[in-house]
């Protein structure tokens, strides 16, 4: 890697389910609002009055060309971040690291992806004994807010010190993990191609390092109430995310075969965002960057979805919108090499 320093009714909205069989994935479905208050998406005002932005693919909100992600949208998504996450696969994280051989110097952990740091604010004080994080991004604005906000103590009070590496997570190699006791990500995966992602689980096992990738989108969308636009706007989301090289909904598959194949355990669980009238700034960037995004793959659909799009921000600002839209987490725990488990 080259660094330097609910009500009575629910629509699923969503064709094509990738999921992880057998595992105890959520049902899968892309999900990708938009992020358009910076970082170059494009946003069209419409004739009536709706937005459709216009960015990037995945990640939960589509960056713009460049894969620039706006820290408002990364705050905007934390609190519904923090409570989606998958608190069941703390504990058996905390058993792998708690069997790792003890270091002065704490658990070192890295973080692909960071953006401005949520993942370490959620993470660092559910572990206990210090904690050096590397906070891996490829963005020096929020590599630079990640430092300012970086999580100060761990759960018991133990110190929480952070660093950070400019980089492409696409180039990391077990050397760049040496040392590590843990590799974290949220809302990276989707954003990743296959190669990307098999490289990271070439890079976890060959370091011999768990790994927690939390919140990749799955490839469904819940919204009450239903309408008879949610399907096709879905559908053509869908094909968005996967008219590029980036694996979107087909994410959180690939990566559990990764690890699976390099003789890790995998164990994916549930992260959805459960939206509703306390989340409406949030639910309108993201049905923005949906609706958008299915426009651009359909521009066929825009008359009709720009009035879609108004009833839904129309319902959403009434507080009568809930869309559950669904992730799962992803614990990745390389075969025991010293009688841990
Ligand atoms: C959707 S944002 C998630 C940010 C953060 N993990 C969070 O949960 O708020 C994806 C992040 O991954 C970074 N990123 C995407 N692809 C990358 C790559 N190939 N190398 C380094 N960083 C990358 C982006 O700059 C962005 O900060």
């Amino acid at each position: 890697m080259t660094t330097s320093a609910s009500t009575a009714t629910t629509t699923t909205a969503s064709a094509d389910a990738a999921g992880s069989p057998g595992m105890g994935a959520g049902a899968p479905l892309p999900v990708g609002g938009a992020a358009p208050v910076a970082g170059g998406s494009v946003t069209a005002a419409s004739a009536s009055g709706a937005a459709l932005s216009m960015a990037g693919r995945g990640g939960d909100t589509p960056a713009a060309e460049g894969h620039q992600y706006a820290p408002q949208w990364l705050e905007l998504r934390e609190s519904a971040d923090a409570v989606a996450r998958a608190a069941d696969l703390l504990d058996p994280l905390r058993i792998r690291l708690a069997n790792l051989p003890r270091r002065a110097t704490g658990l070192v952990v890295h973080d692909l992806g960071c953006g401005t740091g949520s993942m370490g604010r959620w993470l660092a004080p559910r572990l206990d004994g210090a904690q050096q994080w590397v906070l891996h991004d490829q963005d020096p604005a929020l590599l630079r807010l990640a430092i300012e906000r970086a999580p100060r103590a761990g759960a018991d009070g133990s110190p929480v010190t952070v660093t950070t590496r400019r980089g492409d997570i696409g180039r990391l190699t077990a050397e760049d993990l040496a040392g590590a006791s843990l590799v974290t990500a949220s809302a990276l995966l989707d954003v990743l191609t296959r190669e990307e992602i098999e490289a990271l689980a070439g890079a976890c096992a060959d370091a011999g390092v768990p790994a927690l990738l939390t919140l990749s989108v799955v490839g469904r969308a819940d919204l009450v109430p239903a309408h008879p636009m949610d399907q096709e706007i879905a559908e053509a989301f869908n094909a968005h995310q996967r008219a590029s090289e980036l694996l979107g909904p087909d994410a959180i598959t690939v990566a559990c075969e990764a690890f699976a194949q390099r003789g890790a355990t995998v164990r994916v669980h549930p992260s959805p965002w459960q939206l509703d009238d306390r989340h409406i700034a949030l639910t309108e960037e993201w049905l923005r960057g949906w609706v958008g995004a299915a426009c651009e793959q359909r521009p066929e659909l825009t008359e009709r979805a720009e009035a879609y799009l108004r009833d839904r921000l129309a319902a959403c600002a009434a507080g009568e919108l809930r869309v559950t839209l669904h992730h799962s987490d992803l614990l990745a725990l390389p075969r025991p090499t010293g009688g841990t488990s």
